[in-house]
């Protein structure tokens, strides 16, 4: 199988992590060229792994079989639009817009143009995460009772990222709504409910009306129960972890533990500090898996309709937080 070439935008944090990806760590994709919107930034990525780069989009899409678009969220709907339209495969960070209408009307641009489509939902392809899942899949837990997730980051981002982060609810808690529904939802029927608590103590979050920590209560629909917590600033570490309790066992995901105190970047066993640093082999992973679906034509395990589900229960969440009061999900909202 020849590797698929994949044309990467958007040069950031999250894109110069593909890069190295898509340049030494995929055997199915390779890395074809690469662009951002700041061409400095764009000829150092290229010279660092000695690809060819370009100041234009267009020409991307002409360097190469498939799109990575890593480029800040605003923008991620209409590139990908223009690279479904001009017949390119796409691979697109979370989330895919901030608006449903938006979301839905990339879903169907990508339906329309035939080609593979698939959201960066990293955490499905970690062999961790990915172990569990079959073994629940495979229906060896029984039936799922109780759903328990945790993200927590070491440091929160620049309060100048708040503005366009979209809320707490669809930058970060959108991962393990992701994972609950990926996980449990096969078994235990789609999230009915959602109801949310969040709170800041940084003066920065509080003067920007954002939060910082957050408390969600799901509710599936054979009524098993979930609760997911998150934090932008742990201080200790990245912490990441998910238990899923049935009527014949439970499967945990996480880090060894005892009793311990935590202090700023210290705990008792060595912890990651970010998710590149959890995450080294999802981030490829879900790379590889992207350019075998294109090869395959085989549908992704990350579908846009899985980051629109996804993203509903956010905004149910983020509802439920700003009216204090649980929120049904209405199917299709
Ligand atoms: N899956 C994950 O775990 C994860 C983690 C972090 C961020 N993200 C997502 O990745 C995306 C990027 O986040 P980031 O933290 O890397 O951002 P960033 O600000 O660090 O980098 C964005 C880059 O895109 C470039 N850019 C801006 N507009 C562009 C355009 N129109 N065309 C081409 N390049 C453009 C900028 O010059 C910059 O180099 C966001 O949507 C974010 O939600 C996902």
């Amino acid at each position: 199988m020849s590797r698929v070439a994949v044309g990467l935008t958007g040069l950031g944090r999250m894109g110069r992590l593909h890069a190295g990806n898509l340049a030494a760590r995929c055997a199915a994709a390779r890395l074809a060229c690469v662009h951002d919107a700041d061409p400095a930034v764009a000829a150092a990525v290229a010279a660092e792994l000695d690809v060819p780069w370009t100041e234009s989009f267009d020409e991307l899409l002409g360097a190469c079989e498939a799109v990575a678009v890593a480029t800040p969220t605003a923008s991620h709907a209409e590139l990908s639009v223009r690279a479904a339209a001009a017949g390119r495969h796409v691979f697109c960070e979370k989330p895919v817009s901030l608006d449903r209408a938006t979301t839905c009307a990339v879903i169907e641009a990508v339906d329309r143009a035939g080609v593979v489509f698939q959201v960066g939902f990293h955490r499905r392809f970690d062999p961790d995460w990915a172990a569990v899942a079959a073994r629940v899949h495979a229906g060896e837990l029984g039936e799922v009772t109780l759903f328990r997730t945790s993200l927590r980051d070491m440091t929160p981002p620049d309060p100048a990222f708040l503005a366009t982060s979209g809320g707490f609810f669809a930058d970060v808690t959108v991962h393990d709504l992701d994972i609950a529904r990926w996980l449990v939802v096969p078994g235990a029927g789609e999230v009915v409910e959602v109801t949310a608590h969040g709170s800041a103590a940084d003066p920065a979050f509080v003067a920007a009306g954002e939060i910082e920590t957050c408390v969600v209560v799901l509710r599936f629909a054979n009524g098993a129960l979930g609760v997911i917590d998150n934090s932008r600033s742990a201080r200790y570490g990245y912490e990441c972890s998910t238990e899923v309790m049935g009527t014949l066992a439970t499967a945990r995901v996480e880090a060894p533990h005892g009793h311990e105190w935590r202090t700023s970047g210290q705990a008792a066993y060595p912890l990651p500090r970010d998710f590149a640093d959890r995450f080294p082999h999802a981030y490829a992973a879900e790379l590889d898996a992207f350019a075998r679906c294109v090869r395959s034509g085989a549908t992704p395990l990350v579908t846009g309709r899985d980051a629109l589900a996804a993203s509903d229960l956010a905004a149910a969440c983020d509802e439920s937080w700003r009216t204090g009061s649980t929120v049904t999900i209405k199917e299709n909202r």
